[in-house]
């Protein structure tokens, strides 16, 4: 049985607890969050005759020696810290994304990996969605022949309400690209098998929260953008993100063409096609594909769950994280050099920002 603690149990927080509990040989031992309602929601969540150890902050359950593994799931500019602070206690991490809003927090954690016995993941769950992550395993396997292009549209509603509003500030977040399109970036890298080499990008704050208003402050994130990423090996990935698009039938689309053919998914339809050029449109195969190995399915269509059967499987076998803290690191790049990119209003090259 390995115990796990949770580090913020607000909306992502929640996913993990539902997720864990569809798994057997895990058991929640302690929640740390200093706002009541989440404990609350978390209490609810875990039952009534749960023995879970609730702390209104992270550090009283990192010393308290009842985790062997923790998840991190506290807004984006927490995680340096309390990723860096359980490595110090050598429990086992699942830190939600980004790794951290700056590359010297990224930095920072690597660092520390060489002094810790943890086990740290990333979670880059977009990984683990059915879907995805056929389409990965087909492009890794040759179906398309070499890629070459690599597109992603994410069309979706505004950012959610958080506590104390968190998410409305690029200084909370990292920026928009960093805090939600390092998913993209991620799967980019891992598709392409290699490295990024330059970030172009356009992108506005043009619709989202104009008229609210924190302490006097206006939320300055972006709510749209075309992001270009140029890969090695004559291979360029686009990223179209537009967060006022609730009128879309599909949230996600990910395709990828190469010298051979097309992969293509869309979600949540939860569909795949697939075709070879040397058969023409008619040779096109579409799929319905299902998430129901996933005994919680939650809102990210499985991923969370089978996201940390392969944390618990890694923790047991003594494996490395399949996302590692470097994985984390160049995703946030690439965020990073996309939102610099909007601002200078230029290409740039991700060997100057390392
Ligand atoms: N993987 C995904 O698809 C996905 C989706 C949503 C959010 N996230 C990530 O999950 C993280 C949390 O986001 P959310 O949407 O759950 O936000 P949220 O505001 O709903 O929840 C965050 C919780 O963390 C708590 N918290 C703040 N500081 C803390 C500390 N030091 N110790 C313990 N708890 C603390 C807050 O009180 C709150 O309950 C963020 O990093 C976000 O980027 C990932």
């Amino acid at each position: 049985m390995l115990k796990y603690g949770i580090i913020g149990s607000g909306q992502m927080g929640s996913e993990h607890i539902l997720s864990l509990r569809a798994i057997p040989g895990i058991e929640i031992v302690a929640i740390a969050d200093p706002n009541e309602k989440s404990r609350e929601l978390a209490s609810l969540m875990l039952g009534p005759d749960n023995q879970t150890t609730f702390f209104d902050n992270h550090n009283d359950l990192l010393s308290s020696g009842l985790c062997d593994a923790v998840v991190i799931a506290t807004p984006n500019m927490t995680h340096e810290h309390l990723v860096i602070e359980a490595m110090r206690q050598n429990i086992h991490i699942l830190v939600e994304k980004p790794l951290s809003t700056t590359l010297k927090g990224c930095d920072n954690i690597i660092k520390e990996t060489a002094t810790s016995n943890s086990l740290v993941w990333v979670g880059m769950e977009y990984r683990f969605m059915p879907a995805i992550s056929r389409l990965i395993s087909m492009s890794q396997e040759g179906f398309a022949g070499d890629l070459h292009m690599i597109s992603m549209q994410e069309h979706r509603f505004p950012f959610l309400d958080k506590v104390n509003n968190w998410n409305r500030f690029n200084e909370n977040t990292g920026g928009t690209l960093v805090e939600k399109c390092c998913h993209f970036f991620d799967l980019m890298r891992l598709i392409a098998g290699c490295e990024a080499i330059s970030v172009f990008a356009s992108g506005g704050r043009d619709v989202n929260h104009l008229n609210e208003s924190y302490s006097g402050m206006t939320p300055d994130i972006l709510d749209n953008a075309f992001v270009v990423v140029n890969f090695e090996h004559s291979i360029r990935a686009m990223l179209d993100l537009c967060m006022f698009a609730e009128g879309s039938e599909d949230e996600h689309r990910v395709s990828v063409v190469g010298d051979r053919g097309k992969i293509s998914i869309s979600l949540p339809s939860n569909t795949i096609s697939y075709g070879k050029r040397t058969e023409g449109r008619q040779g096109v195969v579409k799929e319905q594909l299902s998430s129901s190995d996933a005994k919680y399915v939650g809102f990210h269509h499985g991923s969370t769950y089978f996201e940390h059967l392969a944390f618990q499987r890694a923790i047991l076998e003594n494996e490395r994280p399949k996302v590692s803290v470097e994985d984390g690191y160049k995703a946030v790049a690439i965020g990073i050099a996309a939102e610099l990119s909007i601002k200078e209003g230029k290409p740039i090259t991700l060997a100057n920002l390392y």
